[in-house]
This record gives structure tokens, C-alpha cells and sequence, in this order.
């Protein structure tokens, strides 16, 4: 595991950045594992601007995102769906049909579950998954239990993680309880793994995650065992590790 602490937001955003491009200058064709989120913006900003300068081609990327709430229609403001499409995917060069998220609206989520992990597996598995924490150690929206879920799957969210995602909505009523997200399974097969982080709020979870005990309690903290991780917080959410 290498750990990156970066001195602000700023700078967190363009260390990931910069290894994302990495990635992709080194194999155009890469799937990419997309997060949502207020950390990751900073992230795609700073791709975006890179890729206005000419220094980055997403022309052959694919991209598989890692979750989407159930019940929102993909022109819905909140959902992952618009989300991705106007913070990062409509300012690149990405062909839009070379970008999947799971399908929120889907009647059948176990079949849709299938779907997708079917899907995963056709572009050939994840060359680099980006991730952000919750404040419950969720990763994806695998939230903590008694066990680990391999596939992507139906998920009732942390009441934690409601609070925390309700400023995004005009109350907390609003909020979706069920979500759709990627598994454990396709997440840890992923070849490398980018976590990011920022603000006090995120450090003792994530230092729960990386040196206290692998459980599914701290989902986050089965990437311990993860061969390729790379975590890149900034000094706030780096703070307890030092
Ligand atoms: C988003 C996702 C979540 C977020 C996490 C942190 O696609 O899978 O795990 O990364 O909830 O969210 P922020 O960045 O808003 O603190």
C-alpha cells in the first residue's frame, strides 16, 4: 500500500489525477472504476483541465461506476447517473456508450445485479478503481455488516450514511434508502485501487480502515489485503496516520 498526504484539497485532487492519467496515457483502452461524491470532484476537475491542454486522450477509456440509488431516473439531479455526466463525462472526449452505471430504475435488482457484474467481466475486469470513504467506512455503497457481498447488489443505506448524503437534497425524506452498488468482489479484483480522502471528518475511519482490524464492520478495510492500493488523503483526513 502506498499513502499520499497531500497538503489540501487541491493538492489531493491532482496527486490522484495525475496517477489516473498515468494510467490512461500508458493504456488508452483502460476501464476506469468511477466514484461519486463530493471528493472525487476535485479529481475530475483537474482531468478535465488536462484534457483541455491536450495531455490526456479518454477517446478508448471505458468506465464502470461503482453505485447508483435506487428509484432515481438517470435525468434525475441527484442521481449518479447526471452526476457523472456533468461533472466529468460531458467535458471530455469519452464516448458515452463506453460508460455504464448501474441501473437504479432496474424492477429486478438481482438480475440487474448480474447484468453488471456480466458486464464488468466482458470489458475484461477494472484497471483502476477510484474510491471515496464514508463516514461508516462504506466503500461503494457496501455499507458494514456481518459479511462481505461480492456482487453488485442491492444495499439499504447507513442511516449514517443518509445524514451525511442529505445535503445533497432538499431533506433528509428525500434521500433514497435503497442503493445498487458494485460488490466487494469486483472492487478488490480491480488491478489497482485509488482511494481518496479529505477533511477531518474522514481521518479516524481511515485509519480504522488501514491498520485496525480487516472486517466487513469497516468495509474499507479489506483493501489491507488489496495487492495494489493507493491512497491519497490530504493533511485533515491524514492527521491520525503519522
Ligand atoms: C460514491 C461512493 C461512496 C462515496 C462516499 C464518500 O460513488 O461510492 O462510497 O465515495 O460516500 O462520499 P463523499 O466523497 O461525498 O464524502
Amino acid at each position: 500500500m502506498i499513502i499520499f498526504s497531500a497538503p489540501d484539497y487541491n493538492g489531493m485532487s491532482r496527486k490522484a489525477a495525475n496517477l489516473i492519467s498515468a494510467q490512461v496515457i500508458l493504456k488508452p483502452d483502460s476501464v476506469l472504476g468511477l466514484a461519486t461524491g463530493s471528493t472525487p470532484l476535485g479529481v475530475y476537475a483537474q482531468l478535465i483541465d488536462w484534457y483541455n491542454k491536450g495531455d490526456v486522450d479518454f477517446s478508448k477509456v471505458r468506465s464502470v461506476n461503482l453505485d447508483e440509488y435506487c428509484g432515481l431516473a438517470p435525468d434525475h439531479e441527484q442521481s449518479y447517473h447526471y452526476y457523472m455526466k456533468e461533472n466529468f463525462f460531458k467535458h471530455i472526449n469519452i464516448h458515452l456508450e463506453n460508460t455504464h452505471v448501474p441501473n437504479g430504475l432496474a424492477e429486478d435488482v438481482a438480475e440487474e445485479g448480474r447484468r453488471y457484474d456480466a458486464l464488468i467481466e466482458s470489458l475484461g475486469g477494472i484497471d483502476l478503481q477510484l474510491l471515496g470513504i464514508g463516514n461508516t467506512g462504506h466503500i461503494g455503497f457496501n455499507e458494514p455488516s456481518e459479511s462481505y457481498i461480492k456482487e453488485t447488489h442491492r444495499v439499504t443505506l447507513n442511516q449514517k450514511t443518509i445524514d451525511a448524503n442529505s445535503r445533497f437534497f432538499a431533506s433528509k425524506d428525500e434521500v433514497p434508502r435503497y442503493a445498487v452498488t458494485m460488490g466487494i468482489g469486483s472492487i478488490m479484483k480491480a488491478k489497482k485501487v485509488l482511494l481518496v480522502a479529505n477533511g477531518a471528518g474522514k481521518a479516524e475511519i481511515l485509519y480504522q480502515s488501514l491498520f485496525g482490524p480487516i472486517t466487513p464492520e469497516v468495509p474499507a478495510s479489506i483493501l489491507q489485503v488489496h495487492p495494489d492500493v493507493t491512497i491519497v488523503g490530504d493533511e485533515e483526513a491524514m492527521s491520525v496516520i503519522r
